[in-house]
């Protein structure tokens, strides 16, 4: 992205923020406001809006949900709460959305825990737009006016069509809410997809997965796995297992949201898969020659500054 003026923005980093903050300071010109935490002995959250704000009109929160989850969403609460001593035009990006998964009851007595957090925001009527990166579904941006998605994968996608991956490379999804990813990133690619079936126990979380009947397209082939997000790395192995079965040649991940909870890394690798690709959204960042994390801030940048003016 080309240096863009936006004078007229103030950006203010929460602590989930894995480092968009100063880099969208210097690609806009816009002034960054530190925001001291703590963390008081009995776990409660402080946060101080170390400086006073200046007059610019806009500010830019960015912030993402994962990990602790909880605290991430209560300092987005806590820093609209300080902002009301102000009087701007408030904009949120969300890099990663944490309970975006439990978008629906799935069993009865359940919450619908993406609503919670998307009423909790959008209440504040100084909140102008939420740019969510990747959500999971779109469940918020079909329910909640203010949110508007970034597609993720369509920019990791043309950032691996960069680095000339083969045309004969398969696209997969491991699941049937995930096969609209897949249609974007084998359109990209120049290239077929297919859609595997997941069931998941809703009891105990445990997941079944059913091949698609053209599997043998992978054969002798490589094949890339897309999804939103990889957590303990279940989906993605399991899936893994039946293309090695199937005869594919390699086998590559492209993840928006790389998570890594305990031992998924290793998990995923030893499951077959040589290569993972991962969006830099979240603030944990695993260290492997095997995985490989594309920069999306300058993409990201790019799209809010059209959009926010
Ligand atoms: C679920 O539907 C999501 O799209 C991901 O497939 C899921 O969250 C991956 O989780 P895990 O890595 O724990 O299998």
């Amino acid at each position: 992205m080309n240096r863009r003026d936006l004078r007229d923005l103030g950006i203010i980093s929460l602590p989930g923020d894995p480092g968009y903050g100063s880099r969208f300071k210097e690609l806009f010109n816009s002034r960054l406001y530190i925001v001291h935490q703590r963390i008081f002995p009995d776990g409660e959250t402080y946060i101080r809006l170390v400086e006073d704000l200046q007059d610019e009109k806009k500010v830019l929160i960015i912030q993402s949900m994962f990990p602790e989850q909880d605290r991430r969403f209560f300092e987005i609460l806590q820093i609209l709460d300080i902002l009301d001593n102000y009087d701007k035009e408030i904009y949120l990006l969300i890099l990663y959305m944490a309970y975006a998964r439990q978008d629906k009851v799935f069993l009865k007595g359940e919450p619908v825990s993406a609503r919670i957090i998307m009423r909790y925001i959008t209440q504040n009527n100084r909140v102008k737009k939420i740019y969510v990166a990747e959500p999971h579904s779109d469940y918020v941006s079909k329910e909640f006016s203010k949110i508007h998605s970034i597609n993720l994968i369509k920019i990791m996608g043309e950032i691996l069509r960069g680095k000339g991956i083969s045309r004969r490379m398969v696209v997969v999804s491991p699941d049937q809410g995930g096969a609209e990813r897949a249609k974007v990133l084998s359109e990209i690619l120049d290239t077929e997809y297919l859609v595997f079936k997941k069931y998941r126990d809703r009891y105990t979380g445990s997941i079944k997965t059913e091949a698609p009947e053209n599997i043998e397209l992978v054969k002798g082939r490589e094949t890339i796995i897309v999804d939103d997000i990889l957590s303990t790395g279940g989906t993605v192995t399991e899936v893994a297992s039946f293309l090695k079965r199937s005869g594919s040649e390699r086998i590559y991940v492209l993840c928006a949201h790389c998570l890594f909870v305990s031992d998924a890394l290793n998990k995923v690798l030893s499951g077959g898969v040589n290569k993972i690709f991962c969006g830099n959204t979240v603030k944990r960042f695993v260290e492997d020659s095997r995985v490989e994390y594309f920069d999306l801030s300058n993409s990201i940048g790019s799209y809010i500054a059209e959009n926010i003016l």
